[in-house]
């Protein structure tokens, strides 16, 4: 039997715990904080240990299960991986390009697996706009929009620059990788609004000031489809949505149980008949699918379907954000308008300071200044 150790005992390590449960595995928690694990594992019953570390050093636990917030994802990733155990990480990958090479680096020193937790390409509503693009049922897309809100109430951490919070590594990371997962990594990436729009909110009961966006706009365009993203923390209730556009009708979607699927066909083609195709998904549980698939692969039963090269392309996209946001914004500021206005490649102006809405230089990737951060493996 597979001997899991989840480290971080939080929100999501619960979600872990309850899924894990379902199957075969032997259940290890640890965080930094003892009590917090003591209390979990009384909870649900299952092992605990007093320490990370013990988890680390463990030869019985073959994979760990990272739960911690994102800034410390590297670092136990990479011990993981150095240890000799297969590792499950909850998305993101990481913040920052520099953290992903170091983690591509481990990999490839490494036989064991790594998977990053998203989610969402195991929602079968998702899977369904997947084949459907891939059967060509819309021809080729051209237009897509994507939303996803809600306000990361959970914790205070996810609102703070200094701790990897705002909305970019919460909640955009999972539109990223659904794009990257449904057209390939977009080839230009252009932040159209990237700001903190309620720097004073409740978090889990505490009145906090926030630095970190919470408001994220990208325009950008991916194997010749446009693709607007949007996402914020300032949605009271979960919204998630997406369309997509293309030359052989629409596809409508989203993660939300209440929602329909379409694929709008203007002409038949395949499974889908002429005009619109209604399909509605019961509610599932991601975590059973995802973790379930998790061990699949380390039993070498099925192919990773969270590559890490996917969450390194996301990575390269989040790379881009923050360039453009420390760019045109004050470290610490909490408003920062990157409207995309016509400023010659070439041009080496600095943007106007003070205003709210600046300049910003979209990337194109291929380019000098944009090219691929890391190449492919
Ligand atoms: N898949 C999803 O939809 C989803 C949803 C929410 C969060 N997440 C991700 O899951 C991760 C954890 O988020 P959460 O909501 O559970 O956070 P959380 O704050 O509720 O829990 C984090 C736990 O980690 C512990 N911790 C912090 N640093 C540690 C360290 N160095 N070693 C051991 N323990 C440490 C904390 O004490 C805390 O108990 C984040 O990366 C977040 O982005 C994913």
């Amino acid at each position: 039997m597979t001997a899991i150790g989840i480290i971080g005992c939080g929100k999501i390590a619960e979600r872990h715990i309850l899924a894990y449960r379902k199957l075969p595995v032997r259940i290890i928690i640890a965080d930094a904080s003892p009590d917090v694990a003591r209390s979990l594992a009384d909870q649900y019953r299952v092992e605990y240990r007093e320490n990370p570390e013990d988890i680390l050093a463990d030869t019985e636990i073959t994979a760990t299960d990272i739960c911690v917030p994102t800034a410390c994802h590297r670092e136990m990733i990479i011990r993981s991986l150095a240890g000799g155990k297969h590792c499950f990480c909850e998305k993101p990958l990481c913040g920052t390009l520099r953290e992903a090479k170091e983690i591509r680096e481990a990999a490839a020193r490494s036989d064991r697996v790594l998977m990053v937790g998203f989610l969402q390409r195991f929602h079968p509503a998702f899977r369904v706009v997947k084949e459907a693009l891939d059967s060509g049922a819309i021809g080729t897309p051209y237009l897509s929009l994507f939303r996803v809100g809600g306000r990361g109430n959970a914790a205070t951490w996810k609102h703070q620059r200094a701790t990897s919070g705002g909305v970019v590594l919460e909640l955009l990371v999972h539109k990223l990788d659904q794009i990257v997962w449904f057209f390939g990594p977009p080839e230009r990436v252009d932040v159209l609004v990237g700001e903190t729009l309620r720097p004073i909110r409740t978090v889990h009961g505490q009145t906090i000031s926030a630095d970190a966006e919470d408001l994220v706009v990208l325009d950008m365009q991916a194997r010749g489809t446009r693709v607007i993203c949007e996402a914020d923390f300032i949605t009271p209730s979960y919204m998630d949505h997406m369309e997509i556009q293309g030359e052989n009708g629409s596809i409508f979607s989203s993660l939300l149980h209440f929602m329909p699927t379409i694929i709008h066909c203007n002409e038949r083609r395949g499974i889908y008949n002429q005009g619109s195709n209604f399909q509605n998904f019961p509610m599932v549980n991601l975590f059973e699918l995802e973790l379930a698939h998790f061990l699949q692969v380390i039993e070498s039963k099925v192919q990773n379907t969270n590559s890490l090269q996917d969450s390194i392309y996301v990575t390269e996209i989040i790379e881009r954000i923050w360039d453009s946001l420390n760019r045109f914004g004050p470290p610490g500021g909490q408003r920062w308008d990157a409207g995309r206005t016509a400023i010659d490649s070439a041009d080496t102006r600095q943007p106007e300071r003070g205003g709210d809405h600046r300049d910003y230089r979209g990337f194109e990737i291929g380019q000098p200044s944009g090219g691929p951060l890391l190449p492919e493996v």
